[in-house]
């Protein structure tokens, strides 16, 4: 599985908890160049120690994903230190828990920076030298929430919804390049995603979901995307039986939209 992967630069955000650590591990046993990023420097160096001690080299960069200037700031930096991103990993985000009714604007607005725009922004910076090479990945992370919406998620689905858009235009348009999308919708991972979840206030939600603390973990969603990844495969869900709801929505809409409107959102 190594040799798509064998000393090539990759930038993960959303590197210090969760999926994108656990992708960060995955990629660091198989001699990677890895640069890390989140917001919170110490958990980027405890990510960084353990991806070294599994073999691969580990820089850390630690921006904030709302702060557009950080985060053009921070890919500056990258390029002129690194020259070339050979895959890009579009992961750091938060998920949300309030209703349209009870969301102000500001909050769907910030649900988009981070989740959306931010994204849009790194790889923008990175796709330049990346067809001047011939080569590139963009992995992002979306969500089932990406294909379908639901309760207490209405700008975090809007964000996921808006990267299929344009990442699958981009595919369209930079393939003949060397350029490959690969867009991730899992469906529940046991993270921290529910806790770091902000309500109508921009306060944590704080409440480890159920069903999140049910989902698989981690390190089993990091194996699929790679094994996806290398395939390049443009498109992968990563569910259990929340796959319905996609499978519904596709194929027959009239139960996913009876479902869907009883749930309780709560
Ligand atoms: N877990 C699930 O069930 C699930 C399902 C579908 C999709 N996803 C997606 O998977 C991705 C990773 O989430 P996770 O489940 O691993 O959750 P997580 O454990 O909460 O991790 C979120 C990551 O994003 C970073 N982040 C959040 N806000 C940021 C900001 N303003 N600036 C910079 N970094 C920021 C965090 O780093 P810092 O705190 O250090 O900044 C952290 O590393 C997200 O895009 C999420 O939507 C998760």
């Amino acid at each position: 599985m190594g040799i798509y992967y064998t000393g090539k630069k990759i930038w993960i955000t959303g590197a210090t908890s969760g999926i994108g650590e656990a992708l960060a591990l995955e990629f660091a046993k198989l001699n990677t160049v890895l640069i890390l990023s989140g917001r919170r420097q110490e958990e980027l160096d405890r990510v960084a120690l353990l991806c070294k001690q599994l073999g691969s080299v580990a820089y850390t960069i630690p921006f904030d994903l709302s702060d557009a200037a950080e985060i053009e700031k921070a890919a500056n930096n990258v390029l002129a230190d690194y020259k070339r991103i050979d895959i890009l990993v579009n992961n750091g985000g938060i998920s949300q828990r309030s209703l349209v009714i009870d969301t102000p604007i500001e909050i769907d607005r910030k649900v988009m920076e981070i989740d959306f725009f931010s994204g849009v922004i790194l790889t923008k910076k990175v796709l330049p030298e990346m067809v001047k090479a011939g080569f590139g990945h963009i992995i992002v992370i979306s969500s089932i929430t990406g294909v379908f919406g639901f309760p207490l998620r209405s700008a975090y689905a809007a964000a996921k919804h808006a990267m299929h858009g344009f990442y699958e235009t981009l595919w369209a348009e930079l393939h003949e390049k060397g350029i490959n999308v690969t867009i991730v919708c899992p469906g529940r991972v046991n993270t921290n995603v529910s806790l770091n979840a902000i309500t109508e206030t921009g306060a944590a939600h704080a409440i480890m979901d159920h069903d999140i603390n049910k989902g698989i973990s981690p390190q089993k969603c990091a194996t699929i995307i790679i094994k996806a990844v290398q395939k390049r495969k443009k498109i992968v869900y990563i569910a259990g039986k929340e796959m319905l709801m996609v499978y519904f929505k596709r194929y027959i809409p009239w139960i996913f939209y009876k479902l869907v409107s009883k749930v309780k959102p709560s």
